[in-house]
């Protein structure tokens, strides 16, 4: 794994430095990025109202913050709380979910935090999947899944396209509408084999400088930053990020080496997730949630589709 591990970080380092390796060319397909002139500029016109509705189909089952009470949203509620907590030091408006390795929560905690913030207030959330290579936040959502982030990096949809909001009034008895109508999503889209090259193709920032100002909180989700290097560059348009280790499964090293990968960034610290009793030494580890709950089917094939 330290292998893997060197050589993605060797992979990012030297493609910020405008090199490309060897490896990196032989570890993906060759994919020819449209030129700067044939992507079109970022609209800056954003009309939060015009933001195009869809009929969202929720999964409550991973989204117990949507619930009307429950242990998980009291834990959410307190991470919500730091975070603004956060703020008060310095400026904090996107964070990045990111984790060492596959299934350790993040996209529980991207999703889950994100409907947190949406609920407390008027506020405007962004949440994004930025996960190209195993989208899944649609499928909580039960909502659309392109066009995403990947056409938008591919240069083909505009800013307009990708983000929806949610048009269903009623899901398993709660009434979803009023109770998120200050979410924004935008999918991951279809990045497949190139989402390496479309999130270090530095439209991302972009994307993220044009939306910010429309937004309160934008919250993205990411792949295992051990095991690709796209967080490593998602990184570069966020503000901070929070990281996520799985209670009585993530090793200390891989939490430590997740870390390290982003020694370039802002950290607000780590989620310790899927725990019952949260440790009360809050040095290292601040928060914690829910159950311990074995990978979904959806979530096995999404690990099978990594590892092919
Ligand atoms: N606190 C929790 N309580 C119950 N189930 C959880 C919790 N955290 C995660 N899960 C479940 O564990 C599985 C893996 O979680 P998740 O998909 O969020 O991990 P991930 O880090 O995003 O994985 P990947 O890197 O593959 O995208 C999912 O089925 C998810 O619903
Ligand atoms: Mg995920």
């Amino acid at each position: 794994m330290s292998r893997i591990y060197d050589a993605l970080r060797r992979a990012s380092q030297e493609r910020k430095a405008g090199q490309q390796t060897d490896e990196t060319v032989m570890a993906e397909e060759p994919f020819v990025l449209a030129g700067d002139e044939d992507i079109p500029p970022v609209k800056a016109e954003v009309v939060i109202e015009e933001i195009a509705q869809q009929p969202w189909n929720p999964f409550m089952a991973f989204l117990p913050t949507l619930a009307e009470r429950g242990e998980s949203i009291e834990q959410f509620r307190s991470l919500r709380s730091q975070i603004y907590e956060f703020c008060d030091q310095a400026p904090l408006k996107t964070i990045l979910i990111s984790s060492g390795m596959p299934a350790e929560g993040k996209t529980f905690v991207a999703a889950n935090l994100a409907m947190s913030l949406a609920r407390n207030s008027d506020n405007n959330i962004l949440l994004i999947d930025a996960d190209l290579r195993g989208p899944s936040i649609h499928a909580i959502l039960g909502a659309p899944n392109t066009p995403g982030l990947a056409e938008y990096l591919a240069g083909e949809a505009e800013v307009a396209q990708i983000m929806q909001r949610n048009r269903t009034s009623s899901v398993g008895g709660a009434d979803l509408a009023s109770t998120i109508p200050n979410l924004t999503f935008i999918p991951a889209g279809e990045g497949g084999d190139n989402a390496s090259e479309l999130v270090a193709n530095h439209r991302i920032e972009e994307l993220i400088a044009t939306l910010s100002p429309h937004f309160d909180w934008i919250v993205i989700d990411s792949p295992p930053v051990l095991v690709f290097a796209d967080a490593v560059d998602l990184a570069r348009a966020a503000d901070a990020i929070l990281l996520v280790a799985r209670g009585a499964s993530t090793p200390f090293d891989v939490a430590q080496r997740a870390q390290a990968a982003f020694s370039n960034s802002r950290i607000l610290g780590f989620v310790l997730n899927a725990v019952k009793n949260a440790p009360r030494n809050r040095s290292y580890y601040y928060h914690y949630y829910g159950k311990q709950k074995t990978g979904s089917e959806a979530q096995e094939r999404r690990d099978n589709r990594r590892q092919e």
